[in-house]
């Protein structure tokens, strides 16, 4: 196969070289590369300016905020979660020693539906963790107001949803605490990275202990914390990628505008539209094959390889498919119709933001010919 013409699902964004290496030399002079160092700070302050909120803390990758954000709020008994999902998103419950409960999703977003959520409460459920699938904010009102009345914690996994706004507020406002996920992957990277939103300072402290050890001081722990300090070359590289994420998502909306005029009338393909009061970041184009399209997803899937072009199928298997979860009461697929149905559907198709016309052009051409 032809390297040169190889259309991957998805290509890094990645900083001006000689801006890079003139930071990499400051650093070399600072002689300060990890716990909480000058970039590590500045960091952290450019996205709370960026992404519109108080409080973020900057992690090594978009999973252990997961696990922190269990932890910091002391998360016990049942998580009410999603198995429409990356991985990461129940292995974090797990890895608390803490069951997740299945719910069903919605067709048209593949977020969790907030309606099948109370029928999931138990009296050992404390927390829902729901994530914005594919950028597509969650019912994030309904969920509040199903928490409220049950009392339940919310920690939303926003590891798609970087600079989403639903009516000019950002998503990571919502519920308790927000995680991202700055994996090379996505529509902002810092190589592997990640954070944690909270709504105070004094939550804000905490989980800076315990992505620390749970120091709070040179001879004080006051947890038992883990170790996901970001450090001082990934935060300059995170400073650099953060001055070019609005024209990234620029690029992706023009690729997702595209897609969606060329693939509207095709028999068979349904893809995500964009909702009113939303700042989408096409962080994914997912398309979901039906019958009436003639050839099934994964035909599609192995026609456009054939073409030296790659998708993904995202999400699928299901989480509860998986060997540690599958024997659980939730995930039996009787419970999860919806979601089934969207994982045996869906292809994410090559979305990212130097991807030219030409190459969209060509994804469309094996699609629709
Ligand atoms: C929904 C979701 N949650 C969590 C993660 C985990 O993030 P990371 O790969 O940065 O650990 C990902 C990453 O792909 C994700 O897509």
């Amino acid at each position: 196969m032809n390297e040169s013409n190889k259309i991957t699902v998805t290509s890094p964004l990645l900083p001006n070289l000689d801006e890079f290496k003139a930071m990499l030399d400051d650093i070399w002079d600072r002689k300060w590369l990890t716990n909480n160092g000058f970039y590590h700070k500045e960091l952290e302050k450019s996205l709370a300016d960026y992404l519109g909120v108080k409080y973020i803390s900057l992690f090594t990758n978009g999973t252990l905020p997961l696990i922190t954000a269990l932890q910091a709020m002391k998360i016990t008994g049942e998580v009410i979660t999603t198995p429409y999902s990356f991985v990461a998103t129940t292995h974090s419950i797990w890895w608390n020693g803490l069951k997740p409960v299945f719910v069903d999703v919605e067709e048209e977003t593949g977020n969790i539906d907030p309606e099948k959520i109370e029928a999931a409460i138990t009296p050992h459920t404390t927390a829902i963790m729901p994530v914005h699938v594919y950028g597509t904010p969650c019912n994030m009102k309904r969920i509040q107001e199903i928490a409220d009345i049950y009392g339940l914690k919310i920690i939303y996994d926003a590891a798609h949803a970087f600079g989403v706004k639903k009516d000019g507020e950002s998503v990571l406002k919502a519920g308790d605490m927000s995680t991202l996920s700055f994996h090379a992957t996505k529509v902002y990277n810092t190589i592997e990275g990640g954070a944690l939103v909270c709504h105070d300072e004094a939550t804000k402290k905490r989980i800076d202990f315990l992505k620390n050890f749970g120091f709070a001081g040179e001879t004080t722990v006051v947890a038992p914390g883990i170790n996901s300090k970001m450090d001082e070359i990934r935060s300059a590289y995170g400073l650099l990628n953060l001055k070019q994420v609005d024209s990234a998502i620029a690029n992706r909306k023009f690729i997702a505008e595209k897609y969606r005029t060329a693939l509207k009338d095709v028999p068979g393909i349904r893809f995500l539209k964009d909702v009113e009061g939303v700042r989408h970041n096409y962080a994914y184009f997912p398309i979901f094959i039906s019958e009436e399209y003639g050839m099934s997803r994964d035909a599609l899937y192995a026609k456009l390889q054939e073409h030296n072009i790659y998708g993904r199928r995202y999400f699928y298997p299901l989480i509860s498919t998986f060997s540690a979860y599958k024997g659980l009461e939730s995930a039996d697929p009787k419970n999860l119709p919806i979601a089934h149905k969207l994982a045996d559907q869906v292809l994410c198709l090559p979305m990212f933001a130097d991807l030219d016309g030409e190459g969209v052009d060509r994804v469309i051409e094996v699609i629709t010919k």
